[in-house]
């Protein structure tokens, strides 16, 4: 598939299979991870790879509502970065959940991001420190986000070319007389 069809075809994928992923599709997903652009080239994200299907569940109660899919993933990769690595660490991160999410669409596998940063349990824990706790993150780190992957057991439209918001993008002023 080239680029322009995998970026039309990725969707939001939240169920999945018990088929577990291929060593080599890990490495190829994380390879396209250390692989994302960072600021100043500074790299400060870190990634903890769960599978183990206990965790998974653990996991997927960190988050009031938002986060069950985790629980039948056959991975969640939890993506983190050390804001006194780069104080753009949001950014970083999000860049490289973004480049796994985009290489597990090319591997054949569906993916979803889960929220973190900013996030809660159910009864007002910070779904950061909460994970935190669960996997032995050390406290310099922060939790951005998990990208839940797997292979696909739901069937998504691709995204519609009819309903892209078109005059969302501006030519050369913002409020431009646009023919
Ligand atoms: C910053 C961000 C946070 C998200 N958080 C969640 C989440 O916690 N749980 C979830 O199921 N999906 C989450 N998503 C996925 C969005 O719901 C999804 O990308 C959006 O509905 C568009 O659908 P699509 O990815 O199929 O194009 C998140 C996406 C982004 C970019």
């Amino acid at each position: 598939m080239d680029f322009k069809d995998l970026i039309k075809q990725r969707r939001s994928i939240r169920k999945f299979t018990e088929q577990e992923i291929d060593k080599e599709d890990v490495v190829t997903l994380m390879r396209a991870a250390l692989m994302s652009p960072s600021s100043k080239s500074t790299r400060g994200w870190e990634f903890v790879l769960v599978d183990d299907k206990a965790m998974l569940e653990r996991l997927s109660q960190t988050r009031e509502k938002g986060a069950e899919l985790i629980a039948g993933a056959a991975m969640a990769i939890v993506v983190m970065a050390n804001p006194e690595v780069s104080d753009v660490w949001v950014e970083d991160a999000s860049i490289a959940a973004l480049n796994i999410q985009l290489q597990a669409e090319d591997l054949g596998l569906g993916s979803c991001w889960v929220q973190v940063r900013n996030r809660f349990t159910a009864d007002g824990v910070p779904t950061d420190d909460a994970i935190h706790e669960l996997l032995g993150i050390p406290a310099n780190l922060r939790v951005l986000n998990m990208v839940a992957v797997g292979y696909k057991a739901m069937e998504r439209n691709p995204q519609n070319e009819d309903k892209l918001q078109w005059e969302k993008v501006h030519l050369g002023m913002y409020n431009a007389a646009q023919e």
